[in-house]
């Protein structure tokens, strides 16, 4: 099952080309970005560098920093999917299908300085 979501995962990502609607085959930024404020917000601030509402330890990741922005598709995607172990980072997948994830993950690696 794991394996197949990421299949999926992959084949959103390199895309094949027939997007409908203008949608990017990558994920979409548009739809990213509202998923990001309806979920992400609360820990990792507006601007995505971990200056939300709550207090955590570890502190949320700024999500703009080159360590964050250097990770793998696969590495990023996995940190959403299955959460950070021991962190306030919770796992997604029960909450997010797949291809909310890659919106997200199109939006957050959008975040590049
Ligand atoms: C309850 C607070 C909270 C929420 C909500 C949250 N995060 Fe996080 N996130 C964290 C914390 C804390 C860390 C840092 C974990 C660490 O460094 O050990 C983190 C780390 C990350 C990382 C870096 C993981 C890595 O591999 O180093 C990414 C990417 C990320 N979050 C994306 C998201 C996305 C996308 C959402 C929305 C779907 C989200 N987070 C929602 C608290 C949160």
């Amino acid at each position: 099952m794991k394996r197949l979501s990421f299949l999926f995962l992959l084949i959103v990502f390199l895309g094949s080309g027939s997007s409908s609607e203008g949608e990017a085959a990558q994920g979409d930024l548009k739809k990213g970005k509202a998923l990001y404020f309806t979920h992400c917000v609360e820990c990792h601030g507006p601007d995505g560098q971990g200056h939300g509402s709550w207090p955590f330890s570890p502190s949320p990741a700024d999500l703009t920093a080159p360590s964050i922005q250097e990770k793998s598709d696969y590495a990023l995607w996995k940190s959403v999917h299955e959460g950070v172990p021991n962190s306030a980072m919770g796992s997604w997948k029960w909450v997010l299908s797949d291809r909310e994830e890659a919106h997200l993950l199109t939006y957050v690696q959008s975040l590049a300085p």
